[in-house]
């Protein structure tokens, strides 16, 4: 078979690979994106909601879309509520910086709807995906959504396939660091106002809680759970009743005048936790970038910003890898990315176990130190530094 020609394939249509597609497309290299999903079943996906303003901006600079102006909402602080006491970080005040709710959903998207808008060849619903790195240049061989064998070859090759990567297993010899954590969340979409302007990250003696927004009619909670436990059928919130979640939910958030507005219950979902990286993210004329490279657990929704940061690297180094024809200058890449990746790895594993009520028969030595460490970032400004500043994002390494 004659293989098609672009200079760079990326497996994965997500929002960071649709990202660097369309950032390359404004520098002139062409590329062609795949997905397994169907398109119709990302855009229903939902996912974190919180972006930093360098993420935002990224949308704006590179004429991907401005609706986040109109359809998201700035918030310039977020409150750590203990044991029903609310203590606000004032992001503005601490780090002059602020975030964005735009969900994830809504970047994708906005990139989808930008790659049409430019002739973008994006090719969702693909399957039996293989990469074969052992020829001089890279070649991608699957089976399109309507049936038909495709091959292509490119100069370079990007996973940007996400958490269940095939890409990163193509690295010989790369580390992998992994760490489980003894709870998950269930998440909740619901039909309600706004209970709060910002964001609330709970933490009380029946576990962790966060109270997250979408629209004026529309929310989006969480609360911890034990992991789902056969043993125990009570680990399983899919039969818990409508009543009970919210009960659950206003006994780890409600106090001190705050009174969570309930609604009904349209979406329920399971995220587990984890902490994953792989180094190097690279190897020969390949090269990974977001989830497929690393993973955090939603606390402090770094997943998606620190995906798109790798890309606003990615993207410059590719250029002159494509122009020098030189996989070489990947190793550059890994080297400003990766910086990045382990302070949110650190940040993300961090905020979870100050907030999140640890198993049964934890020492409770940690338990008391841990309420040290609480007291200390919701009342001193250092503490509430650290957390304005890895929440609304570092600046950019050179
Ligand atoms: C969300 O809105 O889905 C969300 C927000 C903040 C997080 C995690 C998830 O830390």
């Amino acid at each position: 078979m004659q293989p098609e020609r672009t200079q760079v394939v990326i497996v994965g249509a997500g929002p960071a690979g649709l990202m660097l597609a369309h950032k390359l497309h404004r520098r002139g290299i062409s590329a062609i994106n795949l997905d397994l999903r169907p398109r119709a079943v990302i855009e229903s996906t939902h996912r974190a909601g919180i972006l930093e303003d360098r993420t935002v901006r990224m949308l704006s600079d590179e004429e991907v879309s401005e609706r986040y102006r109109t359809d998201g909402y700035e918030h310039d602080g977020v409150e750590l509520r203990i044991d029903g006491e609310g203590h606000r970080i004032d992001f503005r005040a601490l780090v002059g910086a602020s975030v964005w709710l735009y969900p994830q959903t809504d970047v994708f998207i906005d990139l989808a709807a930008a790659r049409d808008r430019d002739g973008g060849d994006v090719r969702f619903g693909v399957r039996d995906t293989a990469c074969d790195l052992s020829g001089e240049r890279p070649q991608v061989r699957f089976v399109d959504a309507d049936g038909h064998d495709c091959l292509i070859e490119a100069d370079f090759l990007v996973g940007a396939d996400g958490s269940r990567s095939i890409c990163r297993d193509l690295i010989p010899g790369a580390e992998r660091f992994f760490r489980e954590y003894p709870y998950a969340w269930y998440g909740i979409s619901c039909e309600a106002p706004m209970s709060s302007p910002e964001l609330i990250y709970a933490s009380s003696p029946h576990g962790f809680a966060l109270i997250s927004q979408r629209t004026e009619t529309l929310q989006r909670m969480y609360l911890q759970t034990p992991l789902p436990d056969p043993a125990n059928p009570d680990s399983d919130l899919d039969t818990w009743s409508e009543d009970r979640i919210w009960d659950q939910l206003a006994k780890r958030v409600n106090g001190n005048g705050f009174e969570l507005i309930t609604g009904r219950i349209t979406e329920r979902v399971l995220l587990p936790f984890r902490s994953f990286v792989q180094q190097p993210m690279h190897h020969g004329r390949l090269v990974l970038a977001g989830d497929a490279a690393h993973t955090v657990p939603p606390t402090g929704a770094k997943g998606l910003n620190l995906a798109l940061a790798d890309v606003q690297v990615l993207a410059e180094v590719m250029q002159r890898a494509v122009a020098a024809d030189d996989p070489g200058l990947f190793a550059e890449y890994q080297r400003r990315a990766i910086e990045r990746v382990w302070r949110a790895q650190n940040f993300s594993y961090w905020f979870s176990q100050l907030m999140h009520t640890p198993p049964p028969g934890t020492n409770p030595f940690d338990e008391q130190r841990r309420r040290g460490e609480q007291e200390y970032v919701t009342r001193h400004r250092a503490g509430q530094t650290y957390v304005a500043e890895a929440y609304t994002g570092w600046p950019n390494e050179s």
